[in-house]
């Protein structure tokens, strides 16, 4: 389901694009299958959001650039945790959250993959928000991030402190069902030591959902076969 709704978003790829690259198992299939495209001669440049999108764009020969010096990016695809009718997301499951807000916030369009697991009616059902934070203070944010309201959690892989790309910690915050995603996007932000939260709100042009059905394309509020497209 993830490789269908990842091949379904190359077909939105143009020769001369800058291209955002996201991170993730979905997005994994959209940049082998760019790798494809670019050896049979595709010119594009991509802009990586993760290191491990990084690498293995690199060991494609896809091409990679800096956002320094090109911010105008013609379309980024990426994959997302949960989704919801407005086309909100939770993002930061594989802990690249804030260099994928960046990206899509500069970008023309933003395409997301998933499977239909992750379609959702409100954001928070299944999913915590990540927030990456300063390791200065951690515990202090930590308390800061409660009184909103969650119940939050240091995140730590096979026992270890997780670190993200950007040297920090990430807190992974469970409010439960989600009423205000963008009002608690601001609030989460506006606590000192929060550097960004998982929370995108109004980012995204187009989810490509990848089902037992085929391809379908959410949009808000329904969901539309892929011959209707
Ligand atoms: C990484 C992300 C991913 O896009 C998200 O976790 C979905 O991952 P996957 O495609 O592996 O299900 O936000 O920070």
């Amino acid at each position: 389901m993830k490789k269908l709704a990842a091949e379904k978003a190359l077909e939105y790829v143009e020769d001369g694009m800058i291209l955002g690259l996201g991170t993730g198992s979905t997005v994994k299939f959209a940049v082998e299958k760019l790798g494809e495209l670019v050896k049979k001669g595709l010119s594009i440049k991509g802009i990586p959001t993760s290191i491990r999108t990084k690498k293995l764009a690199e060991s494609l020969n896809i091409p990679i650039v800096d956002i320094n010096e090109y911010s105008n990016i013609d379309l980024t695809i990426d994959g997302a945790d949960e989704v919801d009718s407005f086309l909100n997301l939770i993002k930061g499951g594989g802990g690249a959250l804030t260099r994928e807000k960046i990206v899509a916030f500069h970008s023309e369009k933003v395409i997301i993959i998933i499977d239909e697991s992750k379609v959702v009616k409100c954001l928070g059902m299944n999913f915590p928000i990540p927030v990456e934070n300063t390791k200065y203070g951690w515990q202090a944010t930590k308390k800061a991030l409660e009184e909103l309201g969650c119940t939050a959690e240091l995140r730590t892989i096979v026992g270890e402190t997780y670190i993200t790309d950007n040297q920090n910690y990430i807190v992974d915050c469970d409010f439960g069902r989600i009423d205000e995603p963008d009002q608690l996007e601001q609030d989460i932000n506006a606590i000192p030591g929060v550097l960004e939260n998982g929370l995108f709100i109004d980012l995204v042009d187009d989810v490509i959902v990848g089902s037992n059905q085929g391809v379908m394309s959410l949009e808000k509020t329904r969901l539309i076969p892929d011959n209707k497209i």
